[in-house]
């Protein structure tokens, strides 16, 4: 008897049959008597190779994985930075040209110039090879595809056989191979308003100075800071407090409660000074101005380590937690305009809706804005990061509110702008935020919005400003 298969049958069956026959075949071979039934198998066609489908399959979704949104996002963030800090870099040396008289100032300034050249010569180097490691990727995907889509075609003569009949197989299939020769999606879309992670919207404005005044000791401490904690002790719901940096503007050793704004402004300090240790510095205390109080815990650069303190209320104890390996302190990465730096200004903490944060940098990052959780805890503990391509040393402070950070810059002795804003739920930054704050003085050392009142603190030489933000 002689059987031949029929062409339209299921691969399974195919398969089945092929297994068969492979089982016949291993039967010890018994001579036919004449009443036994032989069964001739002849398949006219080859069987399905379904394992090569498979690979096919498993190679054009690898090919799809290593493209990764974050590889784009990164050449993005790099052409970006390099795209800001040239003009900056410009527009200083235009300023230096005006001012070059050949005395101090002119070669302080030379310096600052040059070592933003430095930087931004490395920051063209890492472009470079990210480049490079691009042309790579593209040359091996091309060369993927390629092969694929000789594979798909020599699969497809097995179509005679209608074997590939699953359609949604083949249609993911091609799906992947369409994602995979159009490579890395293309350019970011255009920024659109940060939005964040909060129900009141995006930040539009801010209005004011609403605050301004002198604080009770006058104008002997230059760098501090201020404000109010989002998530107060039970009974502390008005309280403010405040941090002057009582020694040489870089150092502390406590806090200072008030039960409300008026008896801040009129210096009447109910619990005084909450001391840290009676020595300033030393182990733990405060270093630099830009620290915040949450959940009845003051958050700070601790004194010469590269390290967050979080000093408790309650119990007067000190825990820390150590910043990534390469994060500057002692004044490396600080806040700058043209004409000067904010000593100490490494780490600025910060607070928002949704918790405590750091702003830092590292010599990895080249010099740029860092994005860091702080987690309150025993020990406190760094959750997600996010790197930016906002030059920390372009930039005067930052703040956080509704999980953006915003950074700002020093316009004029009157005005500072809030330019920049990175949000951590889209990861997309934007220069071009044009918000203006008003100031009463020409410096701002530090700067941090509570979600409380949506308002803006800052400490401004020596005076205490605020700021309401508005929402849409
Ligand atoms: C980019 O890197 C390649 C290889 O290291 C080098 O040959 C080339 O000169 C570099 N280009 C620039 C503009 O630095
Ligand atoms: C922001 O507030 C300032 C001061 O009140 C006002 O002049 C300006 O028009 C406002 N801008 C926007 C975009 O609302
Ligand atoms: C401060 O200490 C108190 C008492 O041990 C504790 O309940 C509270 O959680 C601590 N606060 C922080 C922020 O660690
Ligand atoms: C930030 O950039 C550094 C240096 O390029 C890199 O090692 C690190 O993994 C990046 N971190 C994140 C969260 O992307």
């Amino acid at each position: 008897m002689h059987v031949v298969l029929w062409t339209t049958m299921k691969p399974s069956h195919v398969l089945m049959l092929i297994m068969i026959t492979e089982l016949v075949s291993i039967i010890p071979q018994v001579t036919p008597s004449a009443s036994d039934c032989v069964c001739d198998l002849t398949n006219t066609e080859q069987p399905f190779p379904h394992n090569k489908l498979q690979t096919v399959e498993n190679r054009a979704s690898k090919c799809t994985k290593i493209i990764t949104p974050q590889q784009s996002v990164e050449l993005e963030s790099l052409l970006l930075g390099l795209d800001r800090r040239l003009p900056q870099l410009e527009a200083d040396l235009a300023v230096l040209e005006k001012e070059d008289d050949g005395d101090l100032y002119g070669t302080v300034s030379l310096q600052v110039i040059e070592h933003e050249r430095a930087e931004i010569q490395q920051l063209i180097n890492k472009l470079n090879s990210t480049t490079l490691s691009y042309q790579r990727l593209n040359r091996d995907t091309t060369q993927e595809v390629k092969e694929l889509k000789d594979e798909m075609g020599a699969l497809e003569r097995f179509d005679t056989m209608q074997v590939v009949r699953e359609k949604e197989v083949n249609k993911r299939l091609r799906r992947d191979l369409d994602q995979c020769q159009k490579g890395p999606p293309p350019t970011v879309p255009p920024p659109e308003p940060a939005s964040g992670n909060c129900p009141h919207g995006h930040l539009q404005n801010v209005t004011g100075p609403n605050t301004y005044s002198a604080t009770e000791y006058g104008a002997s401490y230059p760098y501090g800071s201020w404000g109010r904690d989002p998530k107060p002790a039970a009974g502390k719901e008005s309280w403010f407090w405040m941090v002057p940096l009582t020694s040489s503007n870089v150092f502390s050793n406590f806090v200072r409660l008030y039960s409300s704004l008026s008896s801040l402004v009129v210096g009447v300090s109910i619990p005084g000074n909450i001391i840290i240790h009676s020595s300033n510095p030393t182990t733990n205390t405060i270093q630099g101005p830009n620290v915040v109080m949450y959940e009845d815990a003051l958050y700070y650069n601790c004194y010469n380590r590269d390290a967050v303190c979080c000093f408790n209320i309650t119990t007067k104890t000190v825990t820390s937690v150590a910043m990534p390996k390469g994060t500057g302190f002692n004044s490396k990465f600080n806040f700058c305009h043209l004409e000067a730096c904010y000593g100490y200004t490494d780490l600025d903490l910060a607070t928002d809706e949704s918790g405590v944060w750091v702003i830092y940098s590292t010599s990895d990052n080249l010099g740029n804005l860092i994005l860091s959780e702080v987690i309150p805890g025993l020990p406190p503990k760094l959750g997600r990061t996010w790197n930016t391509s906002a030059h920390k040393r372009a930039v005067t402070n930052t703040f956080m509110a509704c999980g953006v950070l915003y950074a700002t810059r020093y316009l004029t002795k009157e005005r500072e702008e809030i330019f920049y804003s990175f949000d951590t739920v889209t990861g997309r930054e934007r220069y071009d935020v044009g918000i203006e704050l008003k100031k009463m003085s020409t410096n701002i050392q530090s700067l941090n919005y509570s979600p409380v009142d949506h308002m803006l603190y800052a400490y401004s030489d020596s005076m205490i400003v605020s700021y309401k933000v508005h929402f849409v």
